[in-house]
C-alpha cells in the first residue's frame, strides 16, 4: 500500500510528531511504502509532484521540533480551477496513492473533502494553535501556544506594573476564542476579548479607569478576531484563491486608538503573532499528537478513508471528513470557563 502524508495549513507546534507517529506506524506494519508530500497539497498542484519516500530514519529525532519537515502552505488551493484539479487527480495515479494522511485544519479539511472527486482518498488529522477544529475538544499546537502566550503575558505585565500603562495583547485565533480565552486565564489578564462575543468599549474604559484608581495597570487579552459591537472584523490582508482567504490581524491597534482618548494611563499594542505557532511542542503535545498519528495509521490500514482522528470526552475516534469540512468549533457563550472568569472579576468586555 502507497500512503502520502502531507501537512496544510499553518504550521502547528507537534505536525513532526504526527508525521513520525503515522510513519512509523505504517512502516511496522509491514505492508506500507509512505511518501512525504512537500508543502502541502500545493506538493501534489504541479506537473512534477513534489515527493520523497519517508523511511525510518527520515522520521527519527523530530518528535520534540516545531514546524513541519514536510513544509506546509496556507495558499494552494487545488480545487481553485478545472485544470489545476484534474493535474492532482493525474499525479495520485501516476504516484500510486492509495491514500493521502492530510494533516491540517478545518481549511486542509474542506481540500481534502473537495478532492474526492478526483479520486484522492484522505485520512485527516486535526491541527490547529486555534483548538477550533470541530469533534476535536483538545487539537496539539494548543497547549504549547497557551504557553507561550501565557509567559507573553506574565513578561508584558511586569512592565505594565512598572509603566502604569494599559498593555493590551493580541493572540492568533481567527474565528474563536480558546487561545485569548485559556491564555488570558492563566496570564491572569483583566480583561479578555474573544471573537465570541463583540465588546462594549465603554465597558472596557470603566474597567481601565477603575483599576487606574487601584491597581494601576490592565492587562487586555484580545484575539484577533474579536471586535467592538457594531463594527466588522480587523482584515490584515485578503489572499486570492487560499481557502482561508482572510488574514486578520491589527484589532489590538484598534483598541488601543479607540481606548487611549478616554485614560490618563498610556496605552500599548502588543500583537504576539508567529511566536504563537513556533518553538518546540509541550510534552502534552508530543503524546497528544503521537496518539494522532497512531490513530491515523490504523484508519488507514483499516481502509477507513474519508474519516479525519477526532477527540470526545478524552476519547479518541473518528468522523467523515464531510462532518468537518468548513465548520469551527468556537467557544460555547455559556462554556464554564466564560462563567467561572466573569464570576472572578474578570471583564469579557459585554456591556451593562
Ligand atoms: O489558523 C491558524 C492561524 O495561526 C490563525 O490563528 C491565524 O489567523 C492564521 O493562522 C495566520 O496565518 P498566516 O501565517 O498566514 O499569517
Amino acid at each position: 500500500m502507497r500512503v502520502g502524508v502531507l501537512t496544510g495549513g499553518g504550521d502547528c507546534p507537534g505536525l513532526n510528531a504526527v508525521i513520525r507517529s503515522v510513519t512509523k506506524s505504517l512502516i511496522n506494519h509491514g505492508q506500507c511504502e509512505v511518501l512525504g508530500i512537500a508543502d502541502g497539497f500545493e506538493g501534489l498542484m504541479e506537473a512534477q509532484p513534489r515527493v520523497k519516500p519517508l523511511y525510518w530514519d527520515e522520521v527519527s529525532g523530530i518528535l520534540h521540533m516545531g514546524g513541519t519537515v514536510l513544509g506546509t502552505s496556507n495558499s494552494a488551493n487545488p480545487l481553485r480551477d478545472a485544470a489545476t484539479l484534474e493535474q492532482v487527480g493525474r499525479n495520485v495515479q501516476t504516484l500510486g496513492l492509495d491514500v493521502v494522511v492530510a494533516i491540517g485544519g478545518d481549511g486542509t479539511m474542506s481540500l481534502a473533502h473537495g478532492l474526492a472527486q478526483v479520486g484522492l482518498q484522505c485520512v485527516g488529522v486535526p491541527k490547529t494553535i486555534d483548538n477550533d477544529i470541530a469533534h476535536c475538544e483538545r487539537s496539539f499546537g494548543f497547549d504549547t501556544a497557551v504557553s507561550t502566550v501565557t509567559e507573553s503575558l506574565r513578561r508584558i505585565e511586569s512592565t505594565a506594573n512598572s509603566h502604569h500603562r494599559v498593555m493590551i495583547v493580541e493572540t492568533m485565533g481567527r474565528h474563536a476564542g480558546w487561545l485569548a480565552l485559556e491564555s488570558g486565564i492563566a496570564g491572569a489578564a483583566d480583561i479578555i476579548l474573544l471573537p465570541e462575543i463583540d465588546y462594549d468599549l465603554q465597558t472596557i474604559i470603566r474597567v481601565c479607569q477603575e483599576r487606574e484608581q487601584r491597581q494601576r495597570y490592565t492587562i487586555i487579552c484580545i484575539g484577533e478576531g474579536a471586535k467592538e459591537s457594531g463594527t466588522s472584523l480587523t482584515v490584515r490582508e485578503r489572499i486570492e484563491y487560499s481557502p482561508d482567504p482572510v488574514r486578520l490581524g491589527g484589532v489590538g491597534h484598534v483598541l488601543r486608538e479607540r481606548l487611549q482618548p478616554h485614560l490618563k494611563s498610556e496605552v500599548r499594542t502588543t500583537v504576539l503573532g508567529h511566536v504563537q505557532r513556533g518553538g518546540d511542542p509541550t510534552p502534552f503535545d508530543r503524546v497528544l499528537a503521537t496518539q494522532f498519528g497512531h490513530h491515523a495509521a490504523q484508519l488507514v490500514l483499516q481502509g477507513s478513508y474519508g474519516r479525519m482522528v477526532t477527540l470526545e470526552r478524552g476519547v479518541i475516534g473518528s468522523v467523515a471528513i464531510s462532518q468537518v469540512a468548513n465548520t469551527q468549533r468556537q467557544v460555547p457563550l455559556q462554556h464554564g470557563l466564560l462563567v467561572m472568569a466573569r464570576d472572578i472579576g474578570i471583564s469579557l468586555g459585554e456591556a451593562g
